[in-house]
């Protein structure tokens, strides 16, 4: 059985860590090496745990990660060579980035905002120009992009209509402005020129644990069920009716990591553009009652007759209020404004019918899936154990 698929169906996984140390790092003979820029991303902070693992494909892996903020307490005991560094800026990017002459695969699981494509292409662009002219073993590149390439940037207002979902990976791009598109136009270009592959993954909504991710829909509501909790109300959906009674879908970032490892390492995977969800599909209904009961708090869900409510609205005053459940809880400290996304959640709770075919990777060899259910309460049990949540 592969490993992806393995890992799937819960093969019990080794403890890499020993006193802060890999196993592999102390052998230190590595036979491939990541660099993963944006490492304490959603993404990103999954990849750091999986490709440092003693049974990942292409191992072992020595990982270096990349971000621009100090490096967090919670990344302590992880194996990586951590590099702080503003890939927006080019100086500073050549400058730190140009020494690592030993990668050879780089995992891109960046962005700053979907706004400005500007910006997104000089971040990619930093990092290409500071490593693969330095680099001389570098093999394959993977670029992590969305679904909104077949939806369209959430803050655009084009009048362009979405393509109807599942979405497959050959639908054409949408005519309007999208940072995606001027990702795969410089991943195309380089990787011919300078002869690497590359693989672009486009995951669905993900689950997952980092408090540094601009999107993090499990902190997001793991937070409101907190503040709920704090202020003794009942957890009420405040997204629409057509929101709560759909069906959508989402990937677990450890799958997300164990696709990116798949499509860097398998040549069946090279040189192609691949969805990613875990396969299943669920409600908000679902998430929500798993949501109450981990908080302990009452389920409400969605009142019939009641039109959504805007969550980014509804908390803009509550910064102080985390602040006091984080002291109360000793929790590791962190601001409203970076752990919860609540502007992300009204889109979550207004989409309808939004789901990938994960068919394509299927017919090329990867069977990784996740109960995303599951995989919701496993991302608050680890936010909890990680004490970043209540
Ligand atoms: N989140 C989701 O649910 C989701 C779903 C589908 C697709 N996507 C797409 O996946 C892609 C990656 O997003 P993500 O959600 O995985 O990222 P994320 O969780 O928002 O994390 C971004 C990472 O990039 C780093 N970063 C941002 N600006 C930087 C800069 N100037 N210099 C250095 N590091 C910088 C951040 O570190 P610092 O905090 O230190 O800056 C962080 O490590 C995006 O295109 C996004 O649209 C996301």
């Amino acid at each position: 059985m592969s490993w992806w698929r393995r890992r799937s169906v819960g093969a019990p996984q080794e403890s890499i860590i020993e006193n802060g140390h890999s196993k592999q790092q102390n052998a230190q003979a590595y036979k491939s090496v990541a660099l993963i820029v944006g490492v304490t991303g959603i993404a990103g902070a999954s990849l750091a745990e999986v490709l440092p693992l003693h049974d990942t494909p292409g191992g072992p892996w020595k990982v270096y990660g990349v971000a621009r903020r100090p490096r967090p307490t919670w990344t302590e005991n992880s194996p990586i060579n951590y590099i702080q560094c503003d890939i927006s800026n080019t100086t500073e990017t050549i400058a730190k980035l140009s020494p690592l002459t030993d990668v050879t695969h780089i995992f891109y699981v960046s962005w700053m905002g979907a706004e400005d494509c500007a910006i997104n292409a000089t971040m990619f662009k930093n990092i290409l120009d500071s490593i693969i002219p330095n680099a001389p073993n570098l093999q394959h590149i993977a670029l992590q992009t969305g679904v909104k390439h077949y939806m369209g940037i959430f803050e655009t207002e084009t009048g362009e209509k979405p393509h109807d979902s599942p979405y497959t990976e050959d639908l054409p791009r949408l005519n309007v402005p999208n940072f995606y598109h001027d990702l795969e136009d410089i991943l195309y270009e380089e990787t011919a020129k300078n002869g690497l592959t590359w693989s672009v993954h486009r995951p669905a909504l993900i689950f997952g644990f980092s408090p540094c991710s601009l999107m993090n829909i499990a902190s997001t509501l793991s937070v409101y069920a907190a503040i709920c909790k704090h202020e003794k109300k009942p957890l009420v959906y405040p997204g629409s009716k057509g929101s709560w009674d759909c069906y959508v879908d989402a990937v677990d970032a450890e799958l997300l990591a164990e696709h990116h490892v798949w499509a860097a390492v398998d040549p069946k995977a090279k040189n192609e553009v691949f969805n990613c969800s875990n396969g299943d599909a669920f409600m908000w209904k679902h998430i929500w009652k798993a949501l109450a009961d981990k908080f302990e708090i009452e389920m409400v869900g969605y009142v019939e007759g009641n039109e959504q409510v805007s969550m980014a609205e509804m908390m803009k005053d509550k910064d102080e209020v985390w602040d006091e459940i984080v002291r109360v809880n000793k929790l590791v400290p962190t601001k409203l404004k970076d752990i919860a996304a609540f502007w992300f959640a009204d889109i979550a709770f207004f989409l309808q019918n939004v789901m990938s075919s994960v068919n394509k990777n299927k017919l090329h060899g990867f069977e990784g899936f996740r109960d995303s259910t599951k995989s919701f309460v496993s991302c608050i049990d680890k936010m909890k154990a990680y004490k970043i949540i209540p």
